[in-house]
């Protein structure tokens, strides 16, 4: 028996593949999120992270199940993630003028483009990939570069994850023609119905996220190309070839969005309904009052620089309401009232899975998005910059959360916003409810990344595409105008 229990798991081994995972480790949120995504598949296959140094600060982040490796090449200079840092840094507490924008987005390239040169030119890193036989890549949508590896290794399959919400440039590099009249692009704050201003506002960031791919792309393909030759294909010919999109979040929370079955739901990875009992500090002092509300701006927004008229409204609003217990997530020293935990990390979702934990003050990250929604809590956001406008877009859409604009940011205004979430009980229900909608999928998040896995390896290729039309074609132009002739020479023969 012992025997042949032995011989089936060396056949299941034999029949598990490797499985390699592109990931951009810009900020703590994306691996955390990659290293669940690795986790879940390697219950069934191997999984080769591939990492290069970004973030100094996130490099002791790691897994430690047995099927997870690692291989770090090169990435940028610490100094070119620190001026890119900085630069975002200056976006997250106030609005970034144009010319602050253009500063965030060239010191990005240039992150990036460090890491594609490095990367692409570094032998022992393509050789030690070679070596591992790799039967299926997972690229991050951050960046490109990592197509021209997967294409210079020939690594058979490969497909995308977005640890975002899903965006209408994505939808449409999988070949969905998506409108972006309604649509909210990742960096627009709208929701799916926009006013006309609105419109024009999502249009344009669709047009720059259009053309970001093909030109973002270009220098990249250019890398290749002097490596292995004038007919390595561009990188934006090879995006549109991905066998599958997983995204994160909820098919039935997420603003309903036309999708064919290359778009996979990956919402709430690594989340569980039950969440673990709290450790000390947390345990006693949410054990203090009967209601406890959680305050966290996430990994990426320093506190450091965090203007002195928000913290004065963060005590103000502590002050004003001396019933209710605080757990605030602030890394710096100052005073605060005897109601208020402050700490430099929390449990978030333990906390947020604790029944005396009515509400969330929020950034609006995609993971605090999804611990809300996982813990059915009901939250204020105040987004601060990337995806987070769109994040509280999404939860004022379905109705579990209130935003606060970080223009307006002051103790009446958060005050206003926190009592409208714990007073009012439809916004608990609507929180209960994206819960329960979550957990309500037969196939679990882990369940379904695993199937999209073993589904690529035993189809590759599988034909899931919509006819690729021209735009005449698409939008029944040219019917259009032979019925249009049609009509009139039917008309004129009268
Ligand atoms: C995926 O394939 C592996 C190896 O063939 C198998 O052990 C596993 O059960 C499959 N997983 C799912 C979710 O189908
Ligand atoms: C852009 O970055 C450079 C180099 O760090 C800096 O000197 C300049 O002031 C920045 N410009 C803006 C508008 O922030
Ligand atoms: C919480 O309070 C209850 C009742 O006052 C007490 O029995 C329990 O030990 C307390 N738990 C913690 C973790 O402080």
């Amino acid at each position: 028996m012992r025997v042949f229990l032995l011989l089936l798991s060396v056949l299941s081994l034999g029949l598990a593949g490797k499985v390699a995972i592109f990931l951009a480790p810009l900020s703590k949120s994306q691996i955390v999120f990659n290293l669940r995504l690795a986790e879940e598949i390697a219950v069934d296959h191997d999984v080769v992270l591939v990492r290069p140094s970004f973030n100094p600060n996130a490099e002791s982040l790691v897994s430690s199940h047995p099927r997870v490796r690692e291989l770090r090449p090169k990435g940028c200079n610490p100094s070119t993630f620190h001026a890119f840092y900085e630069a975002e840094n200056a976006w997250v507490w106030t609005d970034p003028t144009f010319a602050e924008f253009g500063n965030i987005t060239k010191f990005y390239r240039q992150m990036f483009y460090e890491t594609c040169e490095n990367m692409a030119g570094d032998e022992a890193f393509m050789e030690a990939m070679r070596k591992e036989n790799i039967d299926l890549a997972i690229h991050h949508h951050l960046d490109s570069c990592t197509l021209g590896v997967v294409r210079a290794l020939k690594i058979p399959q490969w497909g995308w994850v977005l640890s975002t919400p899903l965006f209408r440039s994505m939808i449409n590099m999988v070949g969905v023609p998506a409108l972006p009249s309604h649509i909210p692009s990742l960096l627009t704050d709208a929701s799916n119905d926009m006013a006309f201003f609105k419109r024009v506002k999502n249009f344009a960031w669709e047009l720059f996220c259009d053309l970001y791919l093909p030109l973002g792309s270009a220098p990249y393909t250019a890398i290749y190309r002097e490596k292995y030759g004038e007919d390595f294909p561009t990188l934006s010919q090879i995006a549109r070839e991905g066998s599958f999109l997983m995204v994160n979040s909820h098919a039935d929370i997420e603003f309903p969005i036309p999708v064919t079955s290359k778009i996979v739901y990956i919402g709430g990875l690594g989340m569980k309904k039950e969440t673990n009992q709290l450790k000390e500090p947390f345990a006693s002092s949410v054990n203090q009052s009967t209601s406890t509300v959680v305050v966290s701006f996430g990994s990426v927004a320093d506190t450091k620089h965090m203007p002195v008229h928000w913290k004065e409204a963060f005590i103000g609003l502590f002050k004003s309401n001396p019933s209710i217990r605080f757990i605030w997530k602030f890394d710096q020293a100052i005073d605060v009232p005897s109601n208020v935990l402050r700490v430099g990390w929390l449990p978030q979702n333990d906390l947020l899975g604790h029944e005396k934990v009515v509400a969330f003050i929020t950034h609006g990250g995609y993971n605090s998005l999804g611990e809300s929604i996982s813990t059915g809590t009901p939250i204020v956001t105040v987004p601060l910059f990337g995806d987070q406008f769109r994040n509280a877009q999404l939860a004022e859409f379905r109705h579990f959360g209130v935003r606060v604009y970080k223009q307006d940011l002051s103790a009446d205004n958060l005050n206003t916003a926190l009592h409208k979430i714990m007073d009012d009980p439809s916004y608990l229900s609507s929180a209960r409810l994206a819960q329960s909608i979550a957990f309500s999928s037969p196939l679990s998040t882990g369940l379904t990344i695993r199937h999209t896995i073993n589904f690529t390896l035993a189809h590759p290729h599988y034909n899931r595409d919509l006819p690729q039309l021209g735009f005449f074609s698409l939008y029944s132009v040219d019917v259009i105008v032979f019925l249009f002739f049609l009509h009139l020479s039917l008309f004129s023969s009268l």
